[in-house]
């Protein structure tokens, strides 16, 4: 059997962005669609990722000032499965009051999403995982959601470093290494990788 590497293992064909919600039980998009949400704190590159998959440049908006993404943005992609941009947490500059109000959205639509699949956390390769991020993790622990770690960022380092803080962040969250995928919005890399098990999770019966 021959592969075509440069294959992509998910062609999108389509992407439409459905709209935003800004409120905890506010407007979301009349879909059964399964859907697959990418959460993590502001700046991770949560909006590059997602350009990066759907192969746009500006489909989600990516910040010049971090903190930028304030709502829970939908995108069907396929007319198969919808994408959701998460709003970013733990940005130090947004005040006491915008950091708190991202939480309740947030856990809500996680707990009542129910055609939720799975989710999609990024952390920043460079960094130590923050009090937020595994406060996250526990909390999709604790709701059930399938979770996949992609660690962004990766062109900013070496290779070796790059596999040298993976597998230090995989064993700081107790995480199997087959659940940390590094990953680039510059160069690519960990790009099909990630569509594959996100197309496993979509796949997946619920
Ligand atoms: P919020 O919406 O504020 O939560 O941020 P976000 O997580 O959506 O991050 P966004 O995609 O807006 O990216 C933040 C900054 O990081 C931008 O300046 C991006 O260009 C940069 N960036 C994102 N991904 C990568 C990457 O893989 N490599 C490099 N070098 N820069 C990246
Ligand atoms: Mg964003």
């Amino acid at each position: 059997m021959s592969k075509d590497p440069g294959a992509d293992p998910l062609v999108i064909r389509n992407v439409e962005f459905l709209g935003g919600m800004s409120e905890k039980h506010g407007w979301r998009p009349d879909s059964a669609l399964p859907e697959v949400a990418f959460a993590g704190r502001s700046n991770v590159g949560k909006s590059s990722l997602l350009n990066s998959l759907v192969r746009r440049k500006s489909f989600a908006r990516v910040s010049r000032t971090p903190g930028r993404t304030r709502e829970i943005n939908f995108f069907r992609v396929n007319n198969g499965f919808v994408f959701v941009d998460l709003p970013g947490y733990g940005y130090a500059r947004v005040s006491k009051e915008k950091k708190a109000a991202w939480r309740p959205m947030i856990e809500s639509y996680l707990r009542r999403t129910t055609q939720l699949r799975g989710i999609v956390l990024l952390l920043d390769i460079r960094r130590e995982p923050s009090d937020d991020d595994r406060a996250m993790l526990d909390f999709l622990a604790e709701v059930g959601v399938p979770t996949i770690v992609a660690l962004t960022k990766t062109d900013k380092l070496s290779k070796a470093v790059a596999l040298e803080s993976a597998a230090k962040i995989a064993r700081s969250l107790a995480l199997e290494p087959e659940q940390v995928i590094p990953f680039s919005s510059v160069t690519g890399e960990g790009r099909a990788e990630l569509l594959n098990a996100i197309t496993s999770l979509v796949e997946a019966a619920p």
